[in-house]
């Protein structure tokens, strides 16, 4: 019906239904009620201010749109993708109860400047529950590592044992990467708290309007100074994706990492029950479905991120329908994350290494090797005869089938007189991880240190 349309003037007779089908963004934008009424309400009172309406119709307009919220919330807006979208059925929802004062709240405004106005608020609290769960993944973290403090187990490279580290300083790497994660959308956030409202349909209004009053109600840091950028503007919605792709992927390595751990052919991880399921055919089955999940939802995140990637590529400004298009692959991303991060969070706060299976096969795959060279060097020799010299030590030992230190004295002695004596102490992979000093390294006093200054860290 043409009536129903706010843009019905210029058109005679009504829309092709299934261009109302194919038009709508109610079916997914109707998520964005809230934020939609927040923006609206302080456009109102903005009004009132500059006196475009009177004081008692913004008050009617802020009063109606919390009565409209009341009734989105309790479920009672009817959706019809004739109103095309959550701003239009607000409006119309408005004009519905005012009549001509409702007609008058659009006043200096567009949808343009109104949907990523409603994105930006949306996304400010995005990023700051995705904050409050990036920081309780990490305490979950952080107990655990504090749980198996001194719990030593080999660190891979090329997937291939390397050198011994703390299960802590395992931990902690988690907890920077998703540190890093923190920073990034602290970042996104800056380009996010910019006011967009105000700059109307792509070249601002010829009302005297005040963006500032806007910003402050709003809570903005500041506010947009070219309208035909900001009607084009999707940056910070391709950042926060790709922010939460990286989380994603951080996941995923990790999942990846305790699936494996969890196998019987590992048995490093002992996972709890209530985040694995089993068999309807294998009764003795343990399988971590939410940890492969967790791996697999990385890549729907990831393709959101390509979806807008491409969605923007070669866009003329200033506004374009494609833009309608973002809402969905941000709002996905959103959901998939923050889920995973609440179970990711409960996961590691449940799991147990088994320091059991652990420690009988610790000192296989010489772990120590590394740190044998090391020893060599402080005793004056080269670098690299060093790295030469522990190479033809492993050499026998995978000849004999016995580890660095079942190698017998004059194997030592001949590298260098009276070396065998000393390299008892450092030997094996308890001697080998104290032997650690470097600051960020595996060394038990370095990782004591992060340890404590985590906790004071992510102290609530
Ligand atoms: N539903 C639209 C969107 O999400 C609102 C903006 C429509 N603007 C327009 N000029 N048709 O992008």
């Amino acid at each position: 019906m043409a009536t129903q349309k706010t843009w019905g003037g210029r058109f005679s007779g009504g829309t092709d239904d299934r261009v109302e089908r194919f038009t709508e963004s109610i079916s997914f934008d109707g998520r964005l009620y809230r934020e939609d009424i927040l923006a609206s309400q302080a456009h109102a009172r903005m009004l009132a201010h500059v006196g475009l309406i009177s004081q008692d119709e913004a008050d009617m307009i802020v009063g109606a749109l919390n009565d409209i919220q009341g009734e989105i919330e309790r479920g009672e807006m009817a959706y019809s993708i004739a109103l095309e979208d959550i701003h239009t059925h607000i409006e119309r929802a408005l004009i519905e109860r005012l009549g001509d004062v409702g007609r008058k709240l659009h006043t200096g405004r567009s949808r343009n400047d109104q949907v990523i106005t409603d994105v930006k608020l949306w996304t400010r609290s995005g990023i700051d529950i995705l904050d409050v769960c990036l920081a309780e993944l990490q305490r979950s973290l952080l107990d655990n590592a504090e749980r198996h403090r001194d719990l030593v187990i080999p660190g891979y490279t090329h997937f291939q044992r390397a050198q011994p580290v703390l299960a802590s300083h395992y931990l902690l790497a988690y907890v920077e990467k998703y540190q890093r994660d923190r920073e990034r959308l602290a970042d996104c956030r800056k380009r996010v708290n910019v006011l967009s409202l105000g700059t109307a349909a792509l070249a601002g209004t010829s009302l005297p309007i005040d963006r500032e009053f806007v910003r402050a109600q709003l809570g903005f840091d500041s506010i947009a100074a070219n309208s035909l950028d900001v009607s084009s503007d999707r940056d910070f919605v391709l950042e926060f994706v790709f922010d939460l792709s990286l989380i994603a992927l951080h996941l995923a390595g990790w999942a990846e990492e305790w699936i494996l751990w969890s196998t019987t052919e590992f048995s490093f991880l002992e996972l709890p029950d209530a985040f694995c399921t089993g068999s309807s055919i294998m009764p003795h089955k343990k399988n971590p479905d939410v940890l492969e999940l967790i791996r697999g939802k990385s890549a729907r995140v990831v393709a959101s991120l390509q979806q807008l990637l491409m969605l923007v590529k070669g866009l003329p400004l200033a506004y374009n329908r494609d833009l309608q298009e973002d809402k969905e692959a941000i709002f996905d991303a959103f959901d998939t994350v923050s889920a995973c991060l609440e179970l990711a969070a409960a996961l590691v706060r449940d799991t147990h290494f088994r320091r059991d299976t652990i420690a009988a096969r610790i000192e296989d795959g010489y772990l120590d090797a590394t740190t044998l060279m090391e020893f060599f060097v402080k005793q004056g020799i080269p670098l690299r005869s060093a790295h030469e010299a522990v190479g033809k030590l492993i050499r026998q030992c995978e000849e004999r089938r016995c580890r660095l230190i079942d190698l017998p004295s004059d194997t030592f002695d001949a590298i260098q007189p009276g070396l065998s004596a000393k390299v008892r102490g450092v030997l094996g992979v308890g001697n080998a991880l104290a032997a650690f000093q470097s600051y960020g390294s595996t060394a038990p006093a370095e990782v004591a240190k992060q340890l404590a200054a985590w906790r004071e860290r992510l102290q609530h």
